[in-house]
């Protein structure tokens, strides 16, 4: 008896563990669209500095609209490059909130 309880407590600790972030099903999505999207350019670790793309953990709403809607940056926003190569990507808008959710 003692040692199935004892798993049973491990199990509960790993899901406790586990459940902070890519449970929200929101940000699971974001994360799919991210990588499948994304991450040509990007790093898979948003927080990380990609092949092409600059990192984009943390990234508002407002930015990946304007980034990804029209190719451009929310007003006053100071982009991490100056360059503009990454091409906008307007048939992603009803994917924003989740990618919003992943990223932020
Ligand atoms: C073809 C390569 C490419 C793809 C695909 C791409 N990006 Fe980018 N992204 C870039 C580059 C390069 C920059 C730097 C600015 C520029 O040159 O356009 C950038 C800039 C950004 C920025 C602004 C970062 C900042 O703070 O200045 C965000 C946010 C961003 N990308 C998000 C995304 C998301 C989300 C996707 C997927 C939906 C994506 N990008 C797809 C190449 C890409």
């Amino acid at each position: 008896m003692r040692p199935r309880l004892a798993f049973v407590a491990v199990l509960a600790a790993l899901a406790g563990g586990c459940s902070q972030s890519p449970s929200d099903p929101l940000a699971e999505r974001g994360r799919q669209v991210y990588l499948s999207q994304c991450t040509q350019c990007h790093a898979v670790d948003p927080s990380q500095s990609g092949p092409v793309g600059p990192p984009v953990k943390g990234s508002s709403r407002e930015l990946l609209e304007a980034r990804i809607l029209k190719g451009s940056y929310p007003p006053g926003y100071k982009p991490k490059r100056a360059t503009n190569v990454m091409p906008p990507q307007p048939a992603l808008a009803p994917e924003i909130p989740a990618l919003a959710a992943y990223l932020k």
